[in-house]
This record gives structure tokens, C-alpha cells and sequence, in this order.
């Protein structure tokens, strides 16, 4: 009985996520527009179409990423492992269960985004202004946080989270 609730518990929650979230693009170049970006509209993430960048495939993008505005991208289940994500701007991007391994985030700007269950082990945020994002049961596992910018309340909420290395605690200035 109580496993028959689960089961359907968790079938519910993961269909009122995807009824969130748009269907997926049709767009046959759909992955090849983060090399462009959303370059319209401000950085507030109001924008009539949404980046989406799920299920792409970018790893090892050494530079074509750096700098690009990625503000209200879907990108969840993309991987970006080992990309240069350098610079970009993040605002209000879905990255539930992405995968950035060893991105460089350096001098980003990365603000309301949801890496719920991403990946972000040895992903270096130095420069990094990180707002208002979640990390819920992500992987930080030597994540770099050097001279990381971030708010006191995220800070706390940040520091909860036990894979940060001690390295990373004291770099982000956890207690
Ligand atoms: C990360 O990006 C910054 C800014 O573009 C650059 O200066 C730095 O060399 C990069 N680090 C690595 C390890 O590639
Ligand atoms: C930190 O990681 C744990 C375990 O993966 C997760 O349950 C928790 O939600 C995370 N907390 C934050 C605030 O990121």
C-alpha cells in the first residue's frame, strides 16, 4: 500500500513538472542557438520564446559558449561538461539534472536558476555572481568557489549542502 503511494507520487510530481515545462522544440537547429544566445529582451528572462537547449549535447564547447546570454534557457538534461561557459548570463534557466562537469563559469553572471539534481562537480565559479539559484541534491563535489559574489541568504542555503568540499566551504565562507 505504502509503496503503491509512492510509486504514484512520484509519477504525479514528475508529470506536473513536465506539464511546466513547454514541449519540446521542433526546431531542428534548436541546440545551435545558444551559440547565438537570447539576445533580445532584457535580462529578466520575459521573453516569448524560450532558449531550449534540453537534451543538447555540448561538451567540450571550449569557446563558442563564453560569453553568450542564455537567460531563460531550458536546458534540462544538456550536457556542458568540460564547456567554457565563461562569462555568459543565466537568468532564470531550468538546468534540473544538467550535467556541467568541470565548466568554467568564470566572471558569469548566474542568477534564478534551478540546478535542481545537476551536476556541477569541479565546475569553477570564481568571479561568479551566483542569485537567487537552487541546488537542491546537486553534485558540488569540488566545485571552486573563488571569490564567488553571493547574498547572505543564498550563502546560507548553499552551504547546507553537504558534497561542497571543505576547500569550497571556506572559499564560499560557509561556517
Ligand atoms: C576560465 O575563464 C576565464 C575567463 O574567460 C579565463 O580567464 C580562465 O583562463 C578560464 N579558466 C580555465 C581553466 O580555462
Ligand atoms: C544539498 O545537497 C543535498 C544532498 O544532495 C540535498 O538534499 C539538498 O537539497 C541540497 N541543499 C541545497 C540547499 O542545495
Amino acid at each position: 500500500m505504502f509503496l503503491l503511494q509512492l510509486v504514484y507520487c512520484t509519477t504525479c510530481l514528475s508529470s506536473f513538472l513536465l506539464q511546466r515545462l513547454p514541449p519540446l522544440s521542433t526546431e531542428s537547429n534548436r541546440c545551435e542557438r545558444a551559440f547565438v544566445g537570447n539576445t533580445i529582451g532584457q535580462a529578466n528572462g520575459v521573453y516569448d520564446k524560450p532558449l531550449d537547449l534540453r537534451f543538447c549535447d555540448y561538451t567540450n564547447e571550449k569557446s563558442n559558449l563564453k560569453g553568450k546570454s542564455l537567460t531563460a534557457a531550458l536546458m534540462s538534461d544538456a550536457k556542458f561538461d568540460g564547456a567554457d561557459m565563461s562569462e555568459v548570463v543565466m537568468s532564470k534557466a531550468y538546468a534540473v539534472g544538467a550535467s556541467f562537469k568541470g565548466v568554467n563559469f568564470s566572471n558569469a553572471v548566474i542568477d534564478r536558476v534551478n540546478f535542481e539534481k545537476a551536476n556541477l562537480q569541479g565546475a569553477v565559479f570564481k568571479n561568479t555572481i551566483l542569485s537567487g539559484s537552487t541546488f537542491g541534491d546537486a553534485q558540488l563535489e569540488d566545485a571552486v568557489f573563488e571569490d564567488t559574489i553571493i547574498g547572505y541568504i543564498d550563502l546560507q542555503k548553499l552551504c547546507v549542502n553537504t558534497t561542497i568540499s571543505q576547500e569550497g566551504r571556506s572559499e564560499l565562507g560557509c561556517r
